[in-house]
């Protein structure tokens, strides 16, 4: 592959366009949806993850290489040809391009990852009522673990809320689906949270779901520990320590190996060599049943993360704001492949 992109390169910086159909041809041929650099993002997939960085600096050299040949060919075949009276909306646009989002670029590896081991993504309605926010997870009314979460009310009796976590899209998922179920939801959620370098009141989430007949306990943790390693890298590691959640038991949170220091201990893992990432744990047979599953024939487990927390983690941001202003200075450092 590295051959090939290298071969393509010597072809684009040799090209030259001696009227702008050419260079239309030349676009269409490189940019277009099933143009070679289309082709080879899905090539991309199969490249082995410890040559991915190299193939992917490649990659993106070539496709700049590309835009900038044709903005720099547009311009000179432009001051030669007469000036048109009505603009040709054809021709390529030489306005630059625009980035993914930290949010989305993470939040798109995130589903990549878990969509390559069978999972698929489900969505739901960000306002939601209380039984699928809280009751179908095992929150009993007044109890007080509904204020782990600090919840926006909309209208009251019967509640309907801004949902605290994508828990909710999980449970209209069993309720309509038999097992087995595996699938995850990302989104956006909403606490009533005052806003600081670490909390906001909106921010997003993926969260994961695996119901079937005998799963396990190991086959949460194999799955995690696949997940930690592809995002973070192949030498990370991972630690469970017991946690609770109404709607898990065993609950549990995962922590993974500080990514900044190694596990050395540095100031982000606050010398503990370790970082925080998710909460997880085995469905509460009370849930299964709540949605109408046989929790005396399936098992499953359950897992949801905050993407902020993931994307200042892997890009070592130290303020959860920056993702909400939008400043261009700031997204224009991020770049993706997806
Ligand atoms: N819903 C939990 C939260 O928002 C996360 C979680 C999901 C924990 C699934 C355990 C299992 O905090």
């Amino acid at each position: 592959m590295k051959e090939k992109i290298e071969n393509l390169l010597e072809e684009v910086k040799a090209f030259n366009a001696s009227n702008l159909e050419q260079l239309e041809a030349f676009r269409i041929k490189y940019l277009s949806k099933k143009g070679i650099i289309t082709e080879l993002f899905t090539e991309f997939r199969n490249v082995a993850p410890e040559k991915r960085k190299e193939m992917g600096q490649l990659m993106n050299g070539l496709k700049t290489a590309i835009q900038e040949k044709i903005v720099s060919l547009k311009e000179g075949l432009e001051s030669t040809v007469e000036s048109p009276d009505k603009p040709d909306l054809t021709l390529p646009s030489s306005a630059p391009l625009g980035s993914r989002h930290p949010l989305s670029i993470v939040r798109n590896d995130i589903i990549d990852i878990f969509s390559r081991i069978g999972f698929t993504v489900s969505e739901g309605p960000e306002i939601e009522d209380d039984f699928h926010n809280f009751s179908a997870l095992n929150f009993p009314a007044d109890h007080p673990a509904r204020d782990m979460q600090d919840t926006f009310f909309i209208e009251k009796d019967p509640d309907i809320a801004l949902r605290t976590h994508t828990s909710s899209v999980q449970v209209r998922v069993m309720e309509s689906t038999t097992p087995p179920i595996r699938t995850i939801s990302p989104g956006r959620v909403f606490r009533n949270e005052a806003i600081s370098a670490r909390a906001h009141c909106i921010f997003h989430q993926v969260e994961g779901l695996y119901v079937d007949t005998d799963v396990s306990f190991a086959d949460l943790k194999q799955t995690l520990f696949h997940f930690a390693k592809e995002l973070f890298g192949e030498k990370t590691k991972t630690r469970f320590r017991p946690s609770y959640f109404p709607f898990t038991e065993p609950s549990a949170e995962m922590d993974i190996s500080c990514n900044i220091c190694g596990g050395k201990g540095c100031n982000i893992c606050k010398y503990t060599g370790w970082v925080e990432i998710l909460g997880c744990g085995m469905v509460d047979p009370n849930v299964l049943e709540l949605c109408n599953i046989d929790s005396k024939k399936y098992t499953g487990f359950a897992f949801g993360m905050g993407i902020e927390r993931i994307t200042m983690l892997k890009y070592q941001i130290n303020d959860l704001r920056l993702f909400f202003e939008n400043d261009v200075r700031f997204l224009d450092q991020f770049k993706s492949s997806i």
